[in-house]
């Protein structure tokens, strides 16, 4: 690992101590342990499921597999970060690793899983409930407040050089596996083998992903959040849609990429190269002080555009938009706040913790804010054939060109996702 990036995750620590100092003092408390969480076994099994720390706790220690551990913070304080680290012969024992940072933390070693010591008034957040009762009565500290949950969510939606640095670095490790995934299904692989280039070129295992990669072949691509892997080919290769991510000291990326099939009418393809330059056209609206409501109703309008220009709706892009026609095609948000997690903290919120949700008529934006220099962002325009979804419009009187539709329906559908982020000035998009 580069010099640079231990020392900018050395003035990322010191940005989070002067910032939760702020918090603490606001909130009036005199100290906060964060619980890092733990896995709960499968009921009546002794194997848990894969788990991932409380992102507040990564936001400190750059470590997504922590477990029944606590980082305690104060003002004026070094943090204090107790490590559970049991003496343990069917396990590899938690170590640290030899990175500057953790000369910024006192590390208490743990061998028995034990409450933090607190000072003054004090306040635990995290996944409180499901720790022992032995340990949540030794803490005497308030749980959560909304208020101050919310003020530390809020920081984690401006990302520090640091984050930034580690955000590249997670997107470019994952170019590389939708390279090979793009590879193999040029060879005709079927859905686990591409799933498993994946991998390998990115260099994961499966329990490690962000979240679980969408490998969708034909109508698959058209299952927004598809979550299997066929073993075998299919005989016709219409289309590969890819949803997968990387995650880098924490942080994640969460690309797209869509590819036309052998078998795929020549409209797909074309539709697939009109979903690139619209989501460069999206990429490139981001701006300081631009509001990501208005960015998801231009993809729309763009949308329309489209649907016409490729002979799919025969009216105007102004009427595909005003007859939902638009959001039966494209049922998803634009996209979302990105960092510790996928779908990051404090997207459908005001800067002082108030809700903003989303607009009524596009309950999936998971994203309402004003873009603010720090904020990184997906853009993921899509373009769907879902039945589910069209089935109602058939009844109606538009103008949709139904045999069109029918014979991209083996296609799925298409979603193209970069990562970008909000400059001072525009944009710098982190997907290579
Ligand atoms: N991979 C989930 C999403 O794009 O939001
Ligand atoms: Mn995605
Ligand atoms: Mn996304």
């Amino acid at each position: 690992m580069s010099t640079t990036l231990f020392n900018l995750q050395l003035e990322h620590i010191a940005h989070l101590q002067r910032a939760y100092e702020q918090v603490l003092t606001k909130s009036g408390f005199d100290s906060l342990a964060i619980y890092s969480g733990h896995a709960d076994y499968h009921f009546a099994d002794d194997h848990a499921a894969s788990f991932q720390t409380y992102g507040h706790f990564v936001h400190w220690v750059g470590l997504a597999d922590i477990q029944h551990s606590w980082l305690v913070i104060a003002p004026n304080t070094r943090p204090q970060l107790y490590l559970y680290a049991p003496d343990d012969f069917w396990h590899l024992p938690t170590k640290l690793p030899e990175e500057p940072w953790v000369s910024a933390l006192d590390v208490h070693l743990c061998s028995t899983k034990t409450a933090p010591t607190l000072t003054g008034k004090a306040v635990v957040i995290g996944d409180i409930e499901s720790v022992s009762t032995d340990i949540s009565q030794a803490l005497k500290a308030d749980v959560a407040p909304n208020a101050l949950v919310q003020a530390l969510d809020e920081l984690r939606m401006f990302k520090t050089p640091y984050e930034v640095a580690c955000l590249r670095e997670a997107n470019r490790l994952a170019i590389a596996g939708h390279q090979a995934a793009q590879t193999a299904f040029i060879g005709a692989s079927g859905e686990l083998d591409i799933q498993l280039a994946y991998l390998a070129a990115s260099r994961q295992r499966e329990s490690n992903v962000p979240y679980q990669n969408i490998i969708g072949l034909n109508n698959h691509a058209g299952v927004l959040h598809y979550q299997h892997y066929d073993l075998t080919p299919p005989k016709q290769r219409f289309s590969l849609l890819v949803d997968a991510g990387r995650r880098f000291r924490g942080y994640c990326a969460d690309i797209t990429r869509t590819y036309a099939g052998p078998d795929a009418p020549a409209v797909f393809g074309e539709l697939v190269n009109a979903l690139h330059r619209l989501k460069d056209e999206m990429v490139e609206s981001i701006v300081p002080n631009v509001d990501y409501v208005g960015l998801h109703k231009q993809m729309h309008h763009s949308l329309g555009n489209i649907l016409v220009a490729h002979d799919l709706f025969k009216g105007s892009a102004q009427q595909a938009v005003e007859e939902g026609v638009t959001r039966a095609f494209c049922p998803h948000g634009l996209g979302h706040s990105l960092g510790l997690q996928v779908h990051d903290v404090a997207g459908l919120r005001h800067p002082d913790g108030t809700p903003a949700p989303a607009p009524t008529e596009h309950p999936a934006l998971r994203l309402t804010r004003t873009l603010k220099p720090g904020m990184v962002v997906t853009i993921e325009p899509g373009l769907y054939f879902i039945p589910m979804l069209l089935k109602p419009l058939r009844d109606k009187a538009l103008p949709i060109n139904w045999t069109l539709v029918d014979q991209l329906l083996p296609c799925g559908g298409i979603r193209i996702e970069d990562n970008v982020l909000v400059t001072e000035s525009s944009f710098e998009n982190l997907t290579p």
